[in-house]
């Protein structure tokens, strides 16, 4: 199991907060915001980008991971996600959507974790393996 430290996660936490205010999100009106840890310590944030055609839209964590992977990160410790209605306090836990838990299972270990958050003191943690058990990824085709 890799350790992070209870402020590190708060930290992350907070930007995912901080980054759900990029979110472009006019016709849901629901925005996210995602903070992922690389295992070089450096943190890349995304929101969720919408689109007039609904299917172009990409979710924040799927964001956060491909703004990462551009950049040459590969090797994930943790990823904190924050969403709610717009205008609104965060009042619920959001959790990954299938495609974005697909895109964690083709990078990430089985102890990667995943933060769902309100605020920095309120959250909860997963592992992968919690949130996508019998996953099919890299090691299935290569
Ligand atoms: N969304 C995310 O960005 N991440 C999630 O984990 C769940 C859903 C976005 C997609 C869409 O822009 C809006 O939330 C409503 O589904």
């Amino acid at each position: 199991m890799n350790t992070l430290k209870d402020e590190q996660l708060q930290e992350l936490v907070e930007r995912a907060v901080q980054a759900k205010g990029f979110s472009y999100s006019p016709y849901s009106g629901f925005q996210v915001g995602a903070a992922l840890l690389c295992e070089d310590g450096s943190v890349y944030t995304g929101c969720n980008i919408e689109n007039a055609a609904f299917g172009p839209t990409n979710c924040a964590e799927r964001t956060a991971f491909f703004k990462a992977v551009s950049e040459g990160k590969t090797e994930f410790s943790a990823i904190a996600i924050a969403g709610g209605r717009t205008g609104e306090a965060i009042t619920d836990y959001t959790y990954p959507c299938g495609v974005c838990r697909q895109v964690m299972a083709e990078f990430c270990k089985s102890d990667f974790r995943i933060l769902v958050a309100k605020h920095k003191e309120d959250y909860k943690i997963y592992t992968l393996e919690e949130l996508v058990p019998h996953r099919f990824g890299p090691d299935d085709v290569l």
